[in-house]
């Protein structure tokens, strides 16, 4: 019998996305599994169910006909539970799946556990290594790059003015100024849609090797480069939290910066730990009329004072947004890519005419996203104590 992969339909506020593609779908079946896609699963990226079974899929009336049989199960974000009022989706599953979605594990530790109890085997995509071999699986890039893009086109539509300089009969429109904190993936990307859009950039990052990728899209660098930004980069390639004289020696050159800044996309995150507040209420006072701040790490805590999950807020006449979920409003691609980074993932662990995935936790992928397996929490950050 072949593995069963279901697609069920995401059921969280401003989820649009969908964790399978008919590309991805046809690409499975060729892997030799059965694809069982829920019913309207797509619809809200604009794949609606005629297009998954053109692929191969079959759709299934409900979430439980989607669940109940499948050996893996392909999602966008964690289950729901009953009583976040949806059906109890890891209850719908069986016991000796496996589970592959964003587990927002850390938000979620008793999830965790229930995923164990219930003998779901569970793998976390945020938690994916960022080694080389695994870019083509790594959904927190394919979703932060157009996360990036998407604040900027929502930056230009709160803002009342133009973001190129143009020169008219009527006279010069002059050009926005676009300020980018935090220059990761999303940064990047942001740095390059302003610029595309005809703003004058600048960026600051913590990290020193983000100086050259500023520069190299076109971005002038602003940030204090001492002694302790030189070192302020993990082994990982993330940032580390800077001491507080840093803290303190960085607001001060951002706020000169931010004072001469129409548009600010702010995006930088500590893994693991809160946003770093990095535009203080002080700074908003000091911004022109009519500038816009995106707070791409507003579901983290925000790194703008007063920003609000959800909202778009207006203070001393600058408007502050806060959109959830910015990958959801691009949802269209964000599906498709997400679907090719699980497919990408899932791949290797499939083996013709095999009953079960093929999974070793000594590999370095499997072993950073596994969370529990057969029955057990595995992953070292989520294990429970001992008592050694
Ligand atoms: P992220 O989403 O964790 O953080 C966004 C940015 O905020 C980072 O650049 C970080 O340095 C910055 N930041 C943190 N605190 C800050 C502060 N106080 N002030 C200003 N900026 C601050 O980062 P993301 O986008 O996930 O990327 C992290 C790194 O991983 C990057 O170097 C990226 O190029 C690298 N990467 C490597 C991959 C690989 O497979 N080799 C794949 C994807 C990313």
């Amino acid at each position: 019998m072949p593995m069963r992969v279901a697609i069920p339909k995401e059921r969280r506020a401003d989820e649009k996305r969908v964790a399978a593609s008919p590309e991805t779908v046809r690409k499975m079946k060729g892997l030799g599994l059965d694809v069982v896609v829920e019913t309207g699963a797509g619809v809200a990226s604009a794949v609606p169910d005629a297009a998954y079974e053109a692929a191969g899929a079959t759709i299934a009336p409900d979430a439980a006909a989607a669940l109940g049989d499948a050996d893996i199960v392909l999602k966008v974000q964690r289950p729901i539970t009953a009583a976040e009022g949806g059906p109890d989706e890891a209850g719908l599953m069986k016991t000796g799946a496996v589970l592959i979605a964003l587990l927002a594990p850390y938000q979620n530790k008793a999830q965790v556990e229930a995923y164990a109890t219930a003998g779901i085997d569970a793998f976390s995509m945020e938690l994916l290594p960022r080694i080389t071999r695994a870019q083509s699986m790594d959904v927190l890039s394919s979703q932060a790059n157009l996360a990036g893009y998407r604040a900027v086109l929502d930056a230009a539509a709160a803002f009342g003015r133009a973001f190129p300089m143009m020169m008219t009969a009527a006279g010069t429109v002059p050009p926005a100024r676009a300020f980018i904190m935090g220059v990761g993936v999303a940064g990047l990307q942001a740095i390059a849609t302003a610029k595309r859009l005809g703003a004058i950039v600048s960026a600051t990052d913590v990290r020193p090797a983000t100086k050259e990728q500023v520069e190299s899209l076109g971005g002038s660098f602003v940030a204090v480069e001492d002694e302790e930004f030189k070192q302020a980069q993990t082994a990982g390639g993330y940032a580390k939290e800077m001491s507080p004289a840093y803290q303190e020696k960085q607001r001060a050159l951002v706020a000169e910066t931010i004072k001469k800044q129409d548009v600010v996309i702010t995006t930088a995150l500590i893994p693991g730990r809160k946003a770093p507040v990095l535009v203080t209420d002080a700074m908003l006072r000091t911004m022109k009329p009519g500038s816009v701040l995106v707070d791409m790490a507003v579901e983290q805590g925000g790194n703008v004072e007063g920003s609000k999950p959800g909202e778009v807020v207006e203070l001393y006449g600058v408007k502050i947004v806060g959109h959830l979920n910015i990958p959801s409003r691009i949802a269209v691609d964000a599906s498709a890519l997400y679907a090719r980074n699980l497919l990408n993932f899932l791949q290797p662990l499939v083996e013709k005419d095999a009953g079960a995935l093929k999974i070793d936790l000594e590999d370095e992928v499997l072993k950073g996203t596994c969370l529990t397996r057969g029955g057990r929490i595995v992953h070292p950050a989520f294990a429970p104590a001992t008592g050694g």
